[in-house]
């Protein structure tokens, strides 16, 4: 089973970004631990901060891969066009967040990812992303 995760903008700053919401893990140590737990899962992993690259990698995979697990940060409260390549894909895509995005300000409410996605997964830290690919399995 193939599936990526892909990590938008600002994502890459895990570890050192606003800690009490994202907590001190950067997305290197989670991703190693998560390989060697799920040994028998093809897993990669892609972050950007670029929206039109974010855009290329769902293509590039969408229509291989089994799955593809979205933290689309920022993105995901703004973005028609990520939400357009979703819709424009065969792999399905699980919307995910570390924070609880339905608790904090309202134009994080807004999803144009949600639509599109197989689900959502949001407010469990990094076991978000654990979650999601539970499910895909
Ligand atoms: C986030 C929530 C977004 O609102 C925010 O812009 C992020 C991270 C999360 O994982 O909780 O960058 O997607």
């Amino acid at each position: 089973m193939k599936i990526l995760i892909l990590n938008g903008p600002n994502l890459n700053l895990l570890g050192k970004r606003e800690p009490a919401i994202y907590g001190n893990l950067t997305f290197d140590q989670f991703f190693e631990s998560l390989k060697k737990k799920y040994a028998d899962v093809e897993l990669y992993y892609y972050q950007s901060n670029i929206e039109g690259e974010i855009i290329n990698k769902l293509h590039e995979v969408g229509f291989s891969f089994d799955g593809v697990i979205l933290n689309a940060g920022a993105y995901t409260h703004t973005s028609i066009a990520i939400g357009d390549a979703i819709k424009g894909i065969e792999t399905p895509v699980i919307e995910v967040h570390i924070s609880n995005v339905y608790a904090r300000e309202e134009f994080r409410h807004v999803s144009y990812i949600a639509p599109n996605a197989k689900g959502i997964i949001a407010g469990f830290g990094m076991q978000s992303y654990e979650l999601a690919l539970e499910s895909f399995i």
